[in-house]
């Protein structure tokens, strides 16, 4: 590890400055994160990479209230409740301790992915709040301490913290809290795009925390999906560096096939692959055939993300739109990492 990696998150002398707003936005990987070593620091059990969007970004503004009970905390307005209202106020506490202040805070966040579009937001929220929080409550984090703050909240968050391409390392050796953070990868250029196909706007049946849960703990697959994840990681990044998106998205593809194979196998099984999911991986092969460089990635859910050449993600959309016709396609390019807003939310 470089030294500069192993600043912690430090108190600032000057004080907190009691309210701060950031935006981050969410990312899809092409390596996968799936399965954790350490539930308590999230610290995962292989590296993972993924490239940060342009569209969807999350907003967050954070105010301490001293003297206030509780954290207040909303979503696009609605008071949150249950497990998302439990995340964000153990996230606050974790960054309280840090700081060593007690002040409770309002939280407002807007998310801007459409309603039901399947897209995780916890990638780009966590990585916001942690921007947010950090500056509010006086932390003077980098940007390596910001995402090993952001992986606390969730995991994928901590590639949030940064634009482009990312690889989050699992972490090794004795203190692997520290070792567990994501990084830019340069890549050369590619000109891509993600045509993010939804088609099924319904929530998950099973979170992704008991899905790797029950994966990690009953698939048999899952310690042989670990190493082929490892060797894909090492061929993904020579494909990154040598600009071949036709390598990056085979590479992508059986990685997340591999994924979802060990969650199939998994007692009992978990299936987030839908009939529609199905058309649409049949329409990328379509593609492929015709000549259009298209592969296919999907998460925990139902949904398509088709990596593509920019110049061809139009053509792309409009296939799967024809394809699942009450479904949607929307285009992402590589966006930027998450970052303090001014008062006047520039
Ligand atoms: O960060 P989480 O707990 O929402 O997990 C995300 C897991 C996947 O989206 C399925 C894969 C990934 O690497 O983002």
């Amino acid at each position: 590890m470089r030294s500069e990696h192993a600043t912690p998150v430090r108190p600032r002398e000057q004080g907190t400055a009691g309210s701060a707003t950031a935006v981050a936005h969410p990312n899809i990987a092409l390596i996968k994160y799936w399965g954790k070593r350490d539930e308590r620091l999230v610290l995962p059990r292989t590296d993972s990479l993924s490239m940060t969007l342009d569209i969807f970004p999350t907003t967050t503004r954070i105010r301490l209230v001293p003297g206030a009970g509780n954290d207040d905390v909303t979503f696009n307005g609605v008071p949150a409740t249950g497990e998302a209202h439990r995340r964000i106020v153990a996230f606050l506490e974790l960054v309280r301790e840090r700081a060593g202040l007690a002040h409770r805070a309002v939280v407002e966040t807007e998310n801007t992915v459409p309603t039901g579009a399947g897209l995780a937001s916890s990638a780009s929220g966590f990585a916001a709040l942690a921007v947010a929080a950090a500056r509010a409550y006086g932390l003077d984090p980098d940007a390596t301490a910001l995402s090993r703050l952001a992986r606390r909240g969730s995991g994928s968050a901590s590639r949030s913290v940064f634009g482009g391409f990312a690889v989050w390392h699992a972490g090794t050796g004795t203190d692997a809290d520290l070792g567990s953070y994501a990084e830019p990868v340069s890549v050369a250029d590619i000109d891509p795009a993600l045509v993010i196909a939804v088609v099924n706007a319904g929530p998950k049946a099973v979170s992704s925390r008991e899905a790797m849960r029950r994966t990690v703990d009953t698939s048999p697959l899952y310690g042989s999906w670990a190493d082929s994840s490892r060797a894909d990681l090492a061929e993904m990044r020579t494909a990154l560096r040598l600009g071949d998106l036709e390598a990056v998205g085979e590479i992508a593809e059986r990685n997340a096939f591999g994924m979802h194979a060990t969650m199939l196998a998994a007692r009992p099984a978990v299936r987030y692959l839908s009939p529609a999911t199905l058309t649409v991986l049949d329409l990328v092969l379509r593609l492929r055939r015709d000549g259009v460089p298209a592969y296919a990635t999907m998460d925990a859910g139902p949904n398509v993300k088709v990596l593509c050449h920019r110049a061809d993600a139009d053509q792309v959309a409009e296939a799967v739109r024809h394809a699942v016709p009450d479904g949607a396609a929307y285009v992402a390019g590589p966006g930027p990492g998450a970052r303090l807003l001014d008062e006047a939310g520039r």
